[in-house]
Formats: structure tokens, C-alpha cells, sequence
């Protein structure tokens, strides 16, 4: 069992959307579980993995929301630009061999992803679920 509750409490109803933060939380586990092994490599990889993810992601949602012309732009990518810095700093400290930064990167990101997902990334979708309905009909 993973961080995550797999009920699909987490769907946004936006297919691609939904796979991503499914990808996202997959490689959260993934790490969480790398952190526990001595294999330093692993750890590396899943860290490099779940950063460019998160990158992706996030510039994803952006140009859907700029595209759509949404009006809680700039609120919602400002809590991506907290969580990029947050996630940059963290990754620097395991990178420096600091060995509490990884199990409080991956604290810190079960707890954001969680909140972030079920409301601001929920709000977003179902705006953007209506603006293309708007823009079919
Ligand atoms: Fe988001
Ligand atoms: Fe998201």
C-alpha cells in the first residue's frame, strides 16, 4: 500500500490530467521505497524521475489554464512555483548527502499532491471541463 489512496478520490476527470498525477504518485511511492534501499543509484534515478515529472506536469496544467484563459491563473501556479522551489531545495539536500531531506521531500510532496489535486487541481479541470463544452457546442 502506497501513500495514496487508490480509490480514485484523487480523479479530476480529465483523462490525461489524471494519468499524470497517477505517474506522479506512482514515482513518489517509488522513491519512498528507494530511500529505504542502499542502492544510492536508484535513488538518484527516482529522484531525477519525479522531478522532471513534476516539471512536465505542472507546465502542462499551465498552458492549459493560460490557453482557457483561466482566472485563477496566476494563484494556481503560484502554489506550483512553491512547490517547485520547495521540491529544488530538498533534491539540492539529498544531493549534498543531508539524510532527513528525502523521507521530508516525500512528506512534504504526499501532503501537497494530496491537498493541491483534490482542490485546486479539481477546480481547474472543471473549469476546463466546461470551457471545452462551451467551446463544442
Ligand atoms: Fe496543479
Ligand atoms: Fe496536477
Amino acid at each position: 500500500m502506497g501513500l495514496f489512496h487508490r480509490s480514485g478520490g484523487y480523479s479530476v476527470f480529465i483523462p490525461e490530467i489524471d494519468a499524470e498525477h497517477r505517474a506522479t504518485f506512482k514515482l513518489v511511492d517509488e522513491l519512498a521505497a528507494a530511500l529505504n534501499s542502499r542502492a544510492r543509484g536508484a535513488r538518484g534515478k527516482a529522484i531525477e524521475s519525479l522531478l522532471a515529472l513534476l516539471q512536465d506536469h505542472f507546465a502542462h496544467e499551465e498552458r492549459l489554464m493560460r490557453e482557457s484563459g483561466y482566472d485563477a491563473f496566476e494563484w494556481h501556479k503560484g502554489q506550483h512555483d512553491a512547490a517547485r522551489r520547495k521540491v529544488k531545495r530538498f533534491a539540492r539536500r539529498i544531493e549534498e548527502g543531508d539524510r532527513k531531506a528525502g523521507v521530508e521531500m516525500i512528506e512534504y510532496l504526499a501532503s501537497w499532491l494530496q491537498s493541491h489535486v483534490s482542490v485546486s487541481d479539481r477546480m481547474m479541470a472543471a473549469y476546463l471541463r466546461n470551457f471545452e463544452r462551451r467551446r463544442a457546442a
